[in-house]
């Protein structure tokens, strides 16, 4: 085939195509040449995209307003009276959303807030997320709806309806039982995104045992610490998963943490790649042979919780290198994360949903798994990288399976956007109603690629605000809310949200200051797994006296009220909306011989928004050089793991600190963009 030829299909590509003949090699498959050229372009485009004045003519002022047509099918259809009244009844509001979900008893007490900031919400109720995610869909016409649509990244499809999905989780719920799973144990998944990280999870909540899901980017020493911090026993892993066009071996990588993990006693593995991996007699187990086993029945109990009962831990970084495990509880949970998606997401029976998150963070469990099957919708899960093998990936799937709604990050679209709008123009993507944003501020300029792009100027971008730590959306628009490109608009039912002061004023219309939730709500975590004192550290000491929560964030409200996220105010850097934390960071950092001291800072960045730039201080012997910075960066990523994987590294003769030796991560940052240091009045002479 020409080569010519092949490239003339893409408008965009076709116009330069001098570009490609550097590339002309015999022994380069047209695919493999396609795929370079189009990563050459990707580079040009973004920044003829960046510069357009066609784009900077948009005022980030300008409202945008929903359509008739999704107005009208609204799930809701006023929001001021509604929000007014939820926050004046928070507690009819929940109970009433709460009534929508089956209970096996109904909860005596809405909330009990005796004992602040343990907040504790349907007391006296028996449930488990199951019994609403599964076991109700089993009785009604959605038992033959499709509950999951997967496609890995090789073009491997799976589905399951809502029948199979419960044989599935029935079977795996077994296979845990059968090897001594007992409720209120902690269990690990570590997986790619295929169907059983799912299942893993469903089956862990129907027995009531607590899932921690350690994501796919952390190293072995990563996994090992989150095994050990929460007592795990038992661990839940595939051999490997696909990433552009890749094997990323998992088992291995589990292998290696069990070394580090005393209480670790059994792994059970999917096979997926069939990548070559080493088991244990005794402690390894392949999934399809238990499978195979008549343990492995379809029918299974799901166990009875209290609201109060531990769902899942979700390790998340903070200011301290520990990370720390999240609680999130099968009652409050179950009814927050259902009533925002479904309110947010304006979820019909027959919407094919998809959230391109990885079910490994938060954005996963609250709104890949649990809201959406509780709601029960139909959700898409893809394995792999979104341009893999070509930038349209994701659109490709969009026109193949009829998605309606689509919710990812800013990252994502940053990264789309930079290879123009071919490559969402060349697939029929007409069925998508409304698109969603979470993970970090989207710039107004990615806002409207996605909005005019993606959404053809129809679909309202639902930009939401919420962490790890809330369990679902705090700030987001309803689809009938009017829309400023970058700002997340108007807290969820129920929640007082403002910007505040220092001392807990607050602040005025367009000025900056520190985000506060200053009423509980259902979804919020029940703590950190054992350590009740840091929560309280590190969450309300700041405002306790107003018994407010602190978010960790600085944002502005304007005088509609619209809020408007900055960044992080504490030691959190977001790389590609990823949370990690800078002493982390740093600690991995000081145990490379070659470093005395390290510091870790964010620089802003085109795609991932924020990236890692770390500034080190070299042993006596040791010399700074560009084989050192490379060899520090495969440090990080071995040891931490991909996902942190620094920028740039550079060298100096000392760090700036303050008397008291805090190192002052402020002045590294302005020296690192040229602007002014501010305020030195605290260093060290
Ligand atoms: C932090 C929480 C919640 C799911 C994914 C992240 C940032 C999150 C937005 C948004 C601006 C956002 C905040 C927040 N963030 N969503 N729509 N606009 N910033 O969860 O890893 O716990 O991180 O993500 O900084 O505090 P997480």
């Amino acid at each position: 085939m020409c080569i010519k030829s092949a490239l003339c299909f893409d408008p965009v590509l076709a116009k330069d195509d001098i570009y490609l003949f550097p590339l002309l090699k015999p022994e380069v498959s047209i695919q493999k040449l396609y795929q370079q050229i189009v990563v050459c372009f990707a580079g040009n485009n973004y920044s003829l995209l960046k510069s357009s004045p066609a784009m900077e003519n948009n005022s980030d002022e300008k409202i945008y307003y929903p359509s008739q047509a999704v107005i009208e099918q609204a799930n809701v259809q006023e929001y001021e009276k509604l929000y007014n009244w939820s926050v004046e009844n928070p507690e009819q509001f929940w109970a009433e959303q709460a009534d929508s979900l089956k209970w096996y008893k109904k909860w005596d007490q809405v909330l009990d807030r005796s004992n602040p900031p343990f907040f504790s919400w349907f007391v006296g109720g028996k449930t488990n997320i199951i019994l609403n995610a599964i076991d109700r869909h089993l009785e009604n016409a959605n038992r033959n709806k499709l509950a999951l649509i997967w496609e890995g990244e090789p073009g491997d499809v799976r589905t399951f309806s809502y029948h199979a999905l419960n044989r599935e989780v029935c079977q795996f719920a077994n296979i845990l039982k059968s090897m001594g799973a007992k409720k209120g144990e902690v269990i690990t998944i570590y997986m790619p995104q295929i169907p059983e990280q799912i299942i893993a999870m469903l089956a862990c909540a129907k027995i009531g045992a607590v899932h921690s899901v350690v994501y796919g980017g952390f190293s072995h020493e990563a996994l090992a610490d989150r095994i050990n911090d929460a007592n795990s026993r038992i661990v839940i892993t595939a051999d490997g998963g696909y990433r552009r066009g890749k094997v990323v071996e998992m088992k291995s990588v589990v292998n290696k943490a069990m070394e580090l993990s005393p209480t670790m006693e059994i792994c059970i593995t999917v096979k997926r790649t069939g990548v070559d991996v080493y088991m244990e007699s005794g402690r390894d187990y392949w999934l399809h042979e238990l499978k195979a086993l008549p343990i492995a029945a379809n029918k299974c109990e799901t166990e009875q919780m209290d609201s109060a009962d531990m769902l899942f831990l979700l390790y998340t970084s903070g200011s301290t290198g520990k990370p720390k495990a999240l609680v999130h509880t099968h009652g409050g949970f179950s009814v927050y994360t259902s009533t925002t998606h479904r309110m947010v997401f304006d979820i019909k029976p027959e919407d094919r949903y998809w959230c391109a998150a990885d079910p490994g963070w938060i954005t996963g469990h609250s709104y890949i798994v649990y809201g959406p099957l509780m709601n029960g919708a139909t959700i898409m899960l893809y394995e792999g990288a979104p341009t893999y093998p070509y930038p349209d990936r994701w659109w490709k799937m969009v026109e193949k399976y009829g998605i309606n709604i689509l919710y990812t990050s800013p990252t994502a679209i940053r990264s789309l956007m930079r290879f123009g709008d071919s490559w969402p123009n060349r697939n029929d993507i007409s069925s998508l109603r409304l698109l969603g944003s979470v993970g970090e501020p989207i710039s107004p300029e990615a806002w409207r690629w996605f909005y005019k792009a993606v959404g053809r100027e129809k679909c309202p971008i639902i930009d939401t605000w919420w962490q790890t730590e809330t369990g679902g959306f705090m700030i987001a628009p309803l689809p009938i809310t009017p829309l400023k490109p970058g700002s997340a608009t108007k807290p969820f039912f129920g929640n007082v949200i403002d910007v505040v002061d220092e001392k807990g004023n607050e602040v005025k219309n367009g000025e900056e200051g520190t985000l506060v939730i200053k009423t509980p709500w259902p979804g919020m975590t029940a703590g950190i797994f054992r350590d009740p004192q840091r929560f309280i550290d590190t969450y309300w000491k700041k405002y306790d006296k107003q018994g407010w929560y602190l978010t960790g964030d600085s944002a502005k409200k304007d005088k509609d009220g619209y809020f408007r996220i900055i960044g992080r105010t504490d030691d959190v850097i977001k790389v590609s909306g990823y949370r990690l934390g800078t002493a982390e960071i740093e600690s991995v950092m000081a145990n490379h011989p070659a470093i005395a001291e390290a510091a870790a800072i964010a620089l802003p960045h085109d795609l991932k928004g924020n990236c890692i730039h770390i500034v080190a201080v070299l042993r006596i012997g040791y010399t700074a050089s560009k084989e050192l910075e490379h060899e520090m960066i495969m440090h990080m990523v071995e040891h931490l793991g991909p996902i942190a994987r620094p920028e740039e590294i550079t060298f100096a003769d000392q760090l700036p600190k303050t008397r008291s030796g805090k190192i002052m991560r402020r002045v590294l940052k302005a020296r690192a963009l040229g602007l002014p240091e501010g305020d030195l009045s605290t260093l060290e002479e």
